[in-house]
């Protein structure tokens, strides 16, 4: 979501003359896009405002001004305390006013000072932003933003606020943008995208046989999904539509049902299995991925084993996996029952070598196969590609640039943990 934040920023400051650049010496605005979701990821800020200082200070010698502006859940979180911690910074921005940056650089830029905006305004920033162009073959699209279910470890319900669906016009209007620019997959984007229920579709299945009548849009994706609050007709959608890709991200974050309970989390172990077997019935080869949280407050080491379980039971393509990090502000924060560290280490240890286990077995199957890959970046190496399968396995293939942003069929020639190597067929 905030790499779609970020590009939507840019087509933002695009109207008023500014274009994106990767190297911060030349840059005029240095955009930091923050995550407040564990702690690990808010600290990193402080760091990263002093590393782009050191870009504000050289330019400063030339005789150039920059603008530092943090964006993100963490101004949301704690933006008035970023301008008085950190002086460097000059705009703070929270998630849903990002479409205002040019005004407040316009106003920084007429000596109005610093400034903090972190409301949640009543009207959508989606009404006010401009046209868009995709990043690359594979783009973002969000579909629905914030969430209110309120898991009691998590910022999200009060960093991006309450759950709000764009209106289907708007998506597809959006998609066609993104099509007619080079984009050739889109990933739908929201906190809990399975629960879209904007104006002009049932539901997020619905949303995406809209979308799949786009000519030039030959892949569709969407994540993040709510597991009790999949819909028979996204399933179905799985069934029918080639353009849905067979990929699942659903985040069980326990297998234990007291951990779940206790993490507000509206399903339990059972019924979570039960929902990837509708999938699987529906879509047999679909890939299924998952993300996990160990050492909650309470987990016992029976809660934990209760979590291997099912992981055994399911059989996951890829996912990821945490420590569980208390937030201030959430519930759990406050829970008496605080997991010590080095369980919590321990646990996220085990857990992550039987996914890597499982990651590699899924892999290694696509071996001999046959597979449409979407190349969309440059490898490390010359002359080395890498892209996508359908099943999201990243893949190196040795081929030229004039292959870049196509779909190409690929002999999937071997397969490690991570990635999968091939090599094109004719
Ligand atoms: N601690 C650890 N992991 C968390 N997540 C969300 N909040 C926390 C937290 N406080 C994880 C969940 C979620 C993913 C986006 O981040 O697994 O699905
Ligand atoms: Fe956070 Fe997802 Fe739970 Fe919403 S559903 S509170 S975004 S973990």
């Amino acid at each position: 979501m905030n790499a779609y934040d970020s590009a939507r920023m840019r087509d933002a400051m695009a109207v008023h003359g500014y274009q994106e650049t990767e190297n911060p010496s030349e840059a005029d605005i240095l955009l930091l896009n923050t995550c407040h979701i564990r702690e690990k990821a808010s600290e990193k800020l402080f760091s990263e405002i002093g590393r782009l200082n050191e870009f504000k200070k050289a330019r400063k010698q030339e005789g150039k001004d920059t603008l530092i502006v943090v964006c993100g859940c963490v101004v949301q979180a704690e933006g008035a305390e970023i301008l008085k911690r950190s002086h460097p910074v000059d705009i703070a921005l929270g998630p849903q006013n990002y479409h205002r940056l040019p005004e407040l650089v316009a106003a920084y830029n007429r000596k109005n000072g610093r400034v903090l905006l972190a409301d949640f305004p009543s009207d959508s920033k989606f009404d006010y932003l401009p046209k868009t162009k995709a990043t690359s073959a594979s783009s973002f699209l969000a579909v629905q933003e914030g969430c209110d279910n309120f898991c009691t470890y998590c910022v999200v319900p009060y960093t991006r606020g309450c759950e709000y669906s764009r209106p289907a016009s708007d998506i597809l209007k959006e998609a066609q943008e993104l099509v007619s620019t080079g984009a050739k997959e889109i990933m739908l984007l929201g906190q809990n995208v399975n629960c879209w229920h904007g104006d002009g579709a049932s539901d997020l299945g619905d949303l995406i046989n809209q979308l799949a009548q786009i000519e030039g849009l030959e892949r569709i994706r969407y994540t993040t999904s709510y597991p009790s609050k999949i819909t028979q007709n996204l399933i179905d959608a799985h069934a029918k539509l080639d353009k849905l890709m067979p990929y699942i991200h659903l985040p069980i974050q326990s297998g234990s049902d007291v951990i779940l309970k206790a993490m507000n989390r509206q399903y339990t172990a059972k019924s979570y299995e039960e929902i990837v077997a509708m999938f699987r019935k529906a879509r047999p080869d679909i890939a299924v991925s998952s993300d996990f949280i160990v050492g909650f407050p309470g987990e016992t080491d029976d809660d934990f084993a209760q979590t291997m379980e099912v992981v055994k039971r399911v059989r996951y393509a890829s996912s990821f996996s945490f420590k569980y990090s208390p937030r201030p502000g959430t519930p759990a924060a406050l829970m008496k029952n605080q997991v010590p560290e080095d369980i919590k280490t321990k646990r996220l240890m085990i857990l992550q070598a039987e996914l890597l286990k499982q990651q590699q077995e899924f892999n290694s199957q696509t071996v001999g196969k046959i597979l449409p890959v979407l190349l969309t970046e440059r490898g490390k190496k010359e002359g080395q590609l890498v892209g996508y399968t359908p099943y999201l396995q990243g893949t190196h293939v040795s081929l030229p640039d004039t292959f870049l942003n196509q779909i190409v069929m690929l002999e999937i020639t071997d397969a490690s943990a991570t990635s999968l190597t091939g090599v094109k067929v004719d």
